[in-house]
């Protein structure tokens, strides 16, 4: 697995969690180059893409010939220019991913319980902190999931 991040403390989390390769971005903007040195010049299996139109570009350059991108997030843009050739010329699987209904949520849980997945959990709020929990959430010193208690 390999890790993106502007902060160096939070990859040093990243690879306590298990991944295999840390990249700062914002050391490293062309970061698809790092990726496809690492993978020995094949390029990721899978990226997921939390960044939109300002990340796609180097998701597209990192990813391998017939590999997989899952768009997630949008962070840095909705619009920009895309570079339509890579995605045909290496066969890349693009999939926008939306959640989601109460019955996948049900899944999600049951398959965390199957898996025992342990989500990233970072701060709990009261639900009438809720503005709070957003401005920690607009601050990005965030690392995994921010929890409203209800
Ligand atoms: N499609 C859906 O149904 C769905 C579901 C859940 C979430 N989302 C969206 O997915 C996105 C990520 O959610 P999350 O819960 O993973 O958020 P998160 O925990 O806040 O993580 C955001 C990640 O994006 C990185 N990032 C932020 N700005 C960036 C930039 N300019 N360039 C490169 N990387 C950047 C952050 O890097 P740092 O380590 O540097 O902070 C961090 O690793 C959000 O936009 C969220 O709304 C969508």
């Amino acid at each position: 697995m390999i890790a993106t991040s502007s902060s160096d403390e939070k990859l040093e989390r990243l690879r306590a969690l298990g991944a295999d390769h840390l990249i700062n971005y914002r050391e490293t903007p062309k970061w698809a180059r790092s990726v496809v040195e690492f993978t020995g010049g094949e390029g990721a299996d899978h990226v997921v893409e939390v960044g939109g139109s300002g990340t796609l570009g180097q998701s597209l350059h990192a990813c391998r010939v017939g590999g997989h991108i899952s768009m997630i997030g949008v962070l840095t843009g909705v619009q920009g220019p895309v570079s339509t050739a890579t995605v045909m010329s290496k066969n890349i699987r693009l999939q926008g991913i939306s959640v989601g209904s109460r019955r996948h949520q049900l899944d999600m849980v049951r398959a965390i319980e199957a898996t025992g997945l342990r989500p990233v959990m970072d701060q709990h709020f009261p639900l009438d902190a809720i503005a709070e929990a957003f401005r920690h959430q607009a601050s990005g010193q965030h690392f995994g999931k921010i929890i409203l208690d209800v």
